[in-house]
């Protein structure tokens, strides 16, 4: 069966028209003209790790703070050159520019277990709503569980920029491991080591969402919290994305540059609860296309995670989430199963 991608019901539509199918119209609940706070942006904590080594108390503190009370941040000053960033992120919008055909190269078949491929629609949908988004997901590391057959060959330099990007992402992974595994009392490797240690798998995601006639409407992604470990964020320069805070949904301000890190829901069993997975989701613009690369940090299928032995215990600390396979876990979300 041909697959309805976003961009080519996008681009059927005129630019005068004010109406969007209506599979795309979410329902009063959720729409986010109504829904959303006007006039604010949540300043979401802004982590400068520019200090160097003298300053990791303070940057523990800082992170450990951010975890448990928003389950999002951003850093500046993390040694990602802003050249790679932009690298990634014009490779990136070049393969969605490609004419459609192309792109249909990389396609999962529905029959395909994995998440990899180009695709428009990821879990099952609620009330048959769809969202205002095509994707690309392909693995970036580790070595071994890379499959190039899904990342595009096209432009050319594409691997080359996420192959460099992959290697200066590590430096910010083990670092965000090692602090968040610090500020709540553990030694520095205890998180990195219960998330698979070297075998920790680097997912990178491309958000595309084209310019949507009724974003009061339709939403990009659908509220959630990511499955994953930690996921390790950079946008384009249009604003879309929001986080529901003391029960209010917000758009956040986007700092130039900056990486946006959420925790995910594997952080938030290991720690017991202390570090809260934060609940998201993004909105569509009118006139421009948006776009996001999240990178998702997640333990390997086949290792259980649950909460860490040394924050339970029998009498005041009992475990407050299962101990399963990741790859239980991300069936059991993704098909709305009760964990
Ligand atoms: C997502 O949570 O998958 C999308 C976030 C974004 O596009 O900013
Ligand atoms: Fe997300």
């Amino acid at each position: 069966m041909e697959v309805e991608r976003v961009q080519a019901i996008a681009a059927t539509l005129s630019k005068c028209m004010d109406s969007i199918p209506a599979e795309y119209i979410r329902s009063e609940t959720e729409q986010p003209a109504i829904t959303t706070v006007k006039g604010k942006l949540l300043e979401v904590p802004v982590i400068d790790l520019g200090g160097g080594d003298s300053d990791e108390e303070r940057v523990v503190r800082m992170v450990e703070e951010a975890g448990r009370e928003w389950g999002i941040f951003q850093v500046v000053n993390h040694g990602i050159p802003d050249e790679l960033i932009s690298k990634l992120q014009r490779v990136g919008k070049e393969f969605f520019e490609l004419p459609q055909e192309e792109k249909e190269v990389y396609a999962k078949d529905a029959e395909s277990k994995s998440i990899e491929g180009y695709g428009s629609k990821l879990q099952k949908e609620v009330e048959g709503k769809k969202g205002w988004v095509d994707h690309l997901f392909h693995k970036i590391r580790p070595p071994s569980a890379i499959n190039y057959h899904f990342w595009p060959k096209n432009p050319p330099s594409y691997r080359e920029a996420n192959e460099e990007y992959a290697e200066q992402m590590r430096g910010v992974e083990e670092k965000l491991f090692k602090w968040l595994s610090l500020g709540i009392g553990l030694e520095g490797d205890e998180f990195n080591k219960k998330l698979g240690g070297d075998e920790l798998v680097y997912l990178m995601k491309i958000n595309y969402y084209p310019p949507c006639p009724r974003p009061d409407l339709a939403l990009g992604v659908v509220a959630h919290t990511d499955m994953c470990a930690l996921t390790i964020l950079v946008p384009n320069e249009v604003p879309g994305l929001q986080v529901f805070k003391d029960d209010h949904w917000y758009d956040v301000k986007y700092i130039p540059n900056a990486l946006i890190v959420h925790i995910g829901d594997q952080i938030e069993i290991l720690s017991n609860g202390k570090y809260k997975a934060v609940f998201h989701r993004s909105t569509v613009n009118k006139d421009t296309t948006r776009m996001s690369w999240p990178v998702f940090l997640e333990p390997p299928e086949v290792l259980e995670v649950g909460p860490h032995p040394k924050l339970v215990n029998d009498d005041d600390n009992p475990p407050n989430f299962k101990t399963k396979k990741y790859k239980d876990y991300v069936y059991c979300k993704l098909n709305k199963l009760p964990q």
